[in-house]
Order: C-alpha cells, then sequence, then structure tokens
C-alpha cells in the first residue's frame, strides 16, 4: 500500500520559522507512523520559488531573484533535518524538471479547452500573490492578512475557466466527505464554491520572474499553478532511477493550513480535473500556531526561532510541543512558558521518569534480566486495541489525538508503579512471580507505548527502545504482549531537567 504526503512547498522570500516547521514535523509524523505500518511512503516537502513576493523580496535586497531563492532554499533545506523530518525528496520550483512539467501539464489543460485570452482587473496583494475577491478585503482596500495597501492592477491574461468546474466540484464536495478536514474548512470550501466560481488567471504578463508560457513567451505562469503542480512533478524526477508517478499518485494527504485553503480546494482539484489527473484523497488544515494573538508571520515580525529551542532542548521536544498542546486542526497559542510547562511535566516526570524507574528496577531487583511470562491482565486490558486507535487517528490526520491516546496509556503504566509498588514486593521472597510479573508488564508496556511515541520523538524513542535491547518498530509488534523483552541497560535521562 502507497502512502504519499505532501506540505506546502514554502516561499523562499524569507526564512524558515516555526510555523514551516510545524507543517513539516506533522507530515513527518505522519510519514514515519505510515512506514511503521510496512507502507509504501513518499514524504514530500520544498519551496516556492517563483512569483512576485520573491522578485520583490530580492529586488528589495538589491539581488536577483535567483539568487535569493538559492540562498533561502538552503535555509529550508536544512530546517528538515534539525527538526529530524524524513522527507524523501526536496523540491525547488525552480528545479528545470518540475518547470518542464508545469509547461506540459498546462498545456495539456489548455488543449483540453480550459483556457482563453482576456483581461483581468482586480484588488491584488503581491505578498499574497492573489487578487482579492471585493468581500475579502479589509476597510482602506488592506489585505486582511498582510494588512498592507492593495493595487489595482489590470492586465491581460490568460484565464483558466474555473467556472466550468462548478458542477463537479460540487459533486466531488457531494461525494467525497473527507476530501477536506476538518469540517469547518470543508463547509468554507463548499460555500466559497457555492457562491458561484469565476474564471482565474493562468499567466501574468508584466512579471518574468516564474516558468515560461510555452504558447506566448511574454507571459509566465501565476505562481499558484506552479507551485501547485509541485506536489505532482515532483514525483517524476525525484528518484533518477524510477519515475514514481504510478506508484505514489494521487496524493494520500496534502497539508496545509487555512491561509491556502481555496488554492489546495478549489483551484488544485480542478486544475487537476482539467489536466485529466487524479484528484488527492484527502487535504487537511491545520490551525495557526499563534503567538501574542496574531498569526505568527514572516511579515508581522513577531517570529519564533525553532532553532533556539532545538538547541536547548531537542528537536523531540518541539515536535511532541507543537502536536500535543495544539490540538491539530485547531489554532493554538505557544509560548516559552507553556513550552517548559510540557517539557518539565509531561517529559521529563510522566514519560522520562517512567523510562528511568522501569529500567532502574528491573537493573536493582533482577539484574537486568527480565525473565519470561505473561503480561498483568490488569494492564492488557487498558492497552487492548490501542494500535488500532492511534491508527485510526492518524489515519484521519488526528495527531493530537492519536497522541494522547498513547499518553494516557503512559499515565496507566506510572499509576500501576504506584499500585503494584514493587519496591514493596522485592522485600519479600515468597512475591518474587509477583514482581517478576510486575516488571515484565511495566518493560513490555513501556516499550509498546515507546513504539507508538516513536513519529513523535523519534530520537528518544531510539534510545529508549535500545536500552530495553527492542529496537523494533514496526507496529504490529506495538502491541502489548508482542514484543520479548530479555535485558535492559542503563539509560541517561532522556529529557533531562536544567537546561
Ligand atoms: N508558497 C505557498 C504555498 C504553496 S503550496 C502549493 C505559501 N508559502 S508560505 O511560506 O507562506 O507557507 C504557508 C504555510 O506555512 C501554511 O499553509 C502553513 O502550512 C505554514 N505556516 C506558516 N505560518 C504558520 C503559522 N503561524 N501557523 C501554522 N502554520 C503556518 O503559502
Amino acid at each position: 500500500m502507497a502512502f504519499y504526503v505532501t506540505t506546502p512547498i514554502y516561499y523562499v522570500n524569507a526564512a524558515p520559522h516555526l510555523g514551516h516547521a510545524y507543517t513539516t514535523i506533522a507530515a513527518d509524523v505522519m510519514a514515519r507512523h505510515h512506514r511503521q505500518r510496512g507502507e509504501d511512503v513518499f514524504f514530500l516537502t520544498g519551496t516556492d520559488e517563483h512569483g512576485e513576493p520573491v522578485a520583490d523580496a530580492a529586488h528589495a535586497l538589491g539581488i536577483e531573484p535567483q539568487e535569493l531563492a538559492d540562498r533561502n532554499a538552503e535555509r529550508f533545506k536544512a530546517l528538515a533535518p534539525q527538526i529530524d523530518a524524513t522527507n524523501d525528496f526536496f523540491i525547488r520550483t525552480t528545479d528545470p524538471q518540475h518547470e518542464a512539467k508545469v509547461q506540459e501539464v498546462l498545456s495539456r489543460v489548455k488543449e483540453n479547452g480550459f483556457v482563453y485570452e482576456g483581461t483581468y482587473e482586480g484588488w491584488y496583494c503581491p505578498r499574497c500573490a492573489d487578487f482579492k475577491a471585493d468581500n475579502e478585503i479589509d476597510e482602506g482596500k488592506l489585505c486582511p492578512i498582510h494588512h498592507i495597501v492593495l493595487t489595482r492592477e489590470q492586465e491581460d491574461n490568460y484565464f483558466f475557466r474555473l467556472s466550468s468546474f462548478q458542477a463537479q466540484l460540487e459533486a466531488l464536495y457531494g461525494e467525497r466527505e473527507d476530501f477536506i478536514a476538518p469540517r469547518a474548512r470543508y463547509n468554507e470550501a463548499l460555500s466559497f464554491i457555492r457562491s458561484g466560481l469565476r474564471d482565474v488567471p493562468l499567466t501574468r504578463h508584466k512579471l518574468t520572474w516564474g516558468v515560461q508560457v510555452p504558447w506566448d513567451h511574454e507571459h509566465v505562469f501565476y505562481v499558484w499553478f506552479d507551485a501547485l503542480l509541485n506536489y505532482y512533478s515532483a514525483l517524476s524526477y525525484a528518484d533518477p532511477k524510477e519515475d514514481l508517478t504510478e506508484r505514489f499518485w494521487p496524493a494520500s494527504y496534502h497539508l496545509i493550513a487555512k491561509d491556502i485553503l481555496r488554492f489546495h480546494a478549489v483551484y488544485w482539484p480542478a486544475l487537476l480535473m482539467a489536466a485529466e489527473l487524479e484528484l488527492p484523497e484527502h487535504i487537511f488544515v491545520h490551525g495557526y500556531l499563534l503567538m501574542e494573538g496574531e498569526k505568527m508571520s514572516k511579515s508581522l515580525g513577531n517570529v519564533l526561532d525553532p532553532f533556539e529551542v532545538i538547541e536547548r532542548f531537542g528537536a523531540d521536544a518541539l515536535r511532541f510541543y507543537l502536536l500535543r498542546d495544539v490540538p491539530f486542526g485547531a489554532d493554538g497559542s505557544v509560548s516559552t512558558a507553556s513550552f517548559e510547562l510540557r517539557y518539565e511535566t509531561e517529559l521529563a516526570n510522566e514519560l522520562g521518569n517512567l523510562a528511568s524507574r522501569t529500567i532502574a528496577m528491573v537493573l536493582r531487583y533482577r539484574d537486568g534480566k527480565l525473565p519470561a511470562g505473561d503480561i498483568d491482565p490488569v494492564l492488557a486490558e487498558d492497552f487492548a486495541g490501542l494500535t488500532g486507535r492511534v491508527c485510526e487517528h492518524v489515519d484521519r490526520a488526528e495527531l493530537t489525538a492519536a497522541l494522547d491516546e498513547i499518553w494516557q496509556r503512559v499515565r496507566r503504566l506510572n499509576r500501576y508503579v504506584e499500585e503494584q509498588a514493587p519496591w514493596q514486593l522485592a522485600k519479600d521472597d515468597a512475591r518474587a512471580a509477583d514482581l517478576d510479573r510486575v516488571l515484565r508488564s511495566l518493560a513490555e508496556g513501556l516499550r509498546s507505548v515507546t513504539v507508538l511515541l516513536w513519529p513523535y520523538l523519534p530520537a528518544s524513542a531510539e534510545r529508549l527502545l535500545a536500552a530495553l535491547g527492542a529496537p523494533e518498530l514496526s507496529l504490529t509488534g506495538a502491541e502489548l504482549g508482542a514484543g520479548q523483552i530479555e535485558t535492559v541497560a542503563a539509560l541517561d535521562a532522556l529529557f533531562p531537567k536544567n537546561r
């Protein structure tokens, strides 16, 4: 079974920030989880390098757009390993193979009769690279996102006949209620469609920084069509040995935030229909990470540096925090204070302590060796069906809910230690078999949650599983009782305090 997950491709007009890290981390959690299920996984991220935002930012710096793109694409590329993202490819829209694919697909759209010449006039935000509908404009002709004055643009363009997909898009939404999630985003996209679709510019006349239109060299493609096609084009050249399109298209999940919903929920399926390509299975729209109540973005200047957090606490702590503290799919505030609280109470005290005391007790009472035998039925009951529930949540991109299922078992194991008080059992030789069972159940429970936590906490989970002598990551082995721990080894604190 194939699983293909993507992030938006990020604009190279500025450096990466926590918001970009967020989507990439979420996609990575999904990719890792599906790999654990033994699926054939492809995970794509990259950079969106054409269009006005990039050209304007470069000119402001007195350099060419390509130079700015090269410089910042490197920084986005460097972000992935720092947050432990295991993307299979990094696409840049200035890749010549991508550009050729864009020309090929959009020529087909034209041959299929969905392109015509016309004149466009409207209010345009150069930062969004988007024309705004009249009801989207803030007072004073301001962009609702960037709070800058919109410009009145008029130009001769080629148009994409978006309007001719009205009925097909409505039918799509009718047939596939899980095409867009969460539900509020599905409703938002559907009501946009129902309000009546207008044709949109497919090309720009005045710009030069973009993919050239093959049938008219005075035009470049509008950056959004160039950008959306990355999800499709990447498969054709990511692997020099094999065209991966057959294997991975259509995408299983596009992860995006709500700022780019309309492009993905309306333009993208229409474009794919026009090109006679299959539609993605799911688009999941997560919320905004908010700092002091405003969406964090390059232009607002209130950027939190993910690199600093990683340097002090490690990538695992950042990954965990973002998916634990902000319900995936909803907006949520992030702050240093709430980060530190989660780190201390959950990572250090709950998981870290569970790991260190379990290992310490096996070392102290059984010299590191766990005798084979059954798992305590009391615990087995509380773990029954856990893997299945985690899978169901991840299948719906409910990454916070999946993590919570697992975390409840971390807490259950801590309660189990208190209930069974192994230190009391250890005092009584007659209860050696009980102590064996408690230690075995604890160690096995710890192994089970750790396998499930691996997508969220890959480095810590690997260290812990190595100490348990059970490095197997596959989800079939995650069930309580499926593993066999024989010998445990000492482990330094997973989440040290006082960093
Ligand atoms: N280049 C376009 C996307 C083209 S995809 C075919 C673009 N780039 S962007 O650099 O502005 O990135 C937007 C995306 O970054 C959001 O959709 C989201 O995935 C992520 N985020 C940026 N800021 C964010 C927050 N403050 N909170 C959550 N996600 C954030 O749009």
